[in-house]
């Protein structure tokens, strides 16, 4: 699989890294940044050719697959052209800023054959995929609520340090689309299809950009269940992001990446009251990856995005979808536009789902 990216800032670091783990099924041959000392910087740290505009990529036959590192409203533009260029993309977080952009590469993926996947790099977490089978098996049984915080901290330097950060045409909004949508993406593929939100969104600590740097919001659920939401860029010195699933039978908390609850009414053999603090956490995922640096963005080799590359290379080898597909993409985008709407009118908003044409 031969690999162009576009877009070489701190992203585009983490997907050069990963191509190269999967070496020899995966060669970088090319990096595009607008920036060319970028573009070259990264290309020759990995041997490869550096390019100014991204279209170099799509019209080469020595490039199957195309990275898009980019700022996050330019990732639709990019997406559909790769696709329709007949190149498998992977593309990062978030698919675009507005729905109707990310519609747009739901239908260039319809109309061709390449695989599209969406970085939701989380998903992969061992924590994320243990809670989500058990979610799966019943063993949590009907869920009633979850409750996602992502408390972290970006300085007035990061907010600076690119003209697109906290814009609402490039970032497509702040703590919420930027840092907390990994968050949304878990809650809603544990809970299931969204339906209503109600929010509020504030910017406290920080100058200069447009969007929030805190959101919160309850959010219902198509099966009943409740969810809360918050997330900010505004909690110094920068916690975990934290996600609780509760169910009737059994309940799940992962915080910093780690399973760090865990109980079942099905491990209560024999008894009838459930032992609340009986954790089984460390009995279920024994060997839990270290914890992540608070509020971190990765920037180098993160093994849940090298997952996530493993199963997209597997996905066109196999001719099958990958696991993050960008109908999952479309539904944590259209609970976060359906914050933001929330926000701004001071009602209840539906989530309103396209995702298939
Ligand atoms: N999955 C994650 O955990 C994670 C972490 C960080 C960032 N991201 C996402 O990655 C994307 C990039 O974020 P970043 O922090 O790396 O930004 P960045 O500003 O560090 O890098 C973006 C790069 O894209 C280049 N660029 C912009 N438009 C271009 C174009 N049309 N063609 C070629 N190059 C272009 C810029 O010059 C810059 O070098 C964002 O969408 C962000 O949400 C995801």
């Amino acid at each position: 699989m031969r690999f162009a990216i576009i877009g070489a800032g701190v992203i585009g670091r983490t997907h050069a890294a990963c191509i190269r783990e999967l070496a020899p099924g995966a060669t970088l041959v090319l990096v595009a940044d607008e920036v060319p000392g970028r573009a070259r910087d990264l290309a020759t740290a990995y041997g490869a050719e550096a390019a100014v505009s991204a279209a170099a990529a799509f019209g080469r036959d020595d490039i199957d697959a195309v990275a898009i590192c980019t700022p996050s409203g330019r990732h639709a533009e990019l997406a559909v052209a790769a696709l329709d260029a007949g190149k498998h993309v992977i593309v990062e977080k978030p698919i675009d800023v507005t729905l109707r952009a990310a519609h747009r590469v739901a239908d260039a993926e319809a109309r061709g054959a390449a695989v599209l996947t969406v970085v939701s790099q989380h998903r992969f977490d061992p924590s994320s995929q243990l809670v989500h089978r058990a979610i799966q098996e019943g063993r949590l049984g009907r869920l009633t609520s979850g409750v996602a915080s992502v408390a972290w901290w970006r300085s007035q330097d990061y907010y600076d340090s690119g003209d697109w950060r906290g814009s609402w045409a490039l970032d497509g909004g702040g703590a919420l689309m930027n840092q907390g949508i990994h968050t949304v993406d878990l809650l809603v593929w544990m809970l299931g299809e969204p339906v209503e939100v109600s929010a509020r969104t504030a910017c406290l600590a920080h100058q200069r950009i447009e969007t929030e740097d805190i959101a919160v919001a309850v959010i219902r659920f198509a099966s009943g269940a409740l969810g809360v939401l918050h997330a900010t860029t505004a909690a110094y010195p920068g916690l975990t992001a934290r996600l609780q699933v509760h169910g009737d039978r059994g309940s799940a908390v992962i915080d910093g990446d780690r399973l760090t609850y865990f109980h079942t009414a099905s491990a209560d053999a024999g008894s009838h009251a459930a032992t609340a603090d009986l954790n089984q956490a460390a009995d279920v995922l024994p060997h839990q990856g270290p914890v992540p640096a608070a509020g971190s963005d990765p920037g180098a080799l993160s093994d849940a995005h090298l997952q996530q590359y493993r199963d997209f290379v597997e996905a066109i080898e196999q001719g099958r979808r990958p696991a993050v597909t960008v109908d999952d993409a479309i539904r944590a985008l259209a609970v976060i536009a359906a914050v933001y709407e929330s926000a701004r009118t001071g009602e209840s908003v539906p989530v309103v789902i396209r995702t298939r044409p």
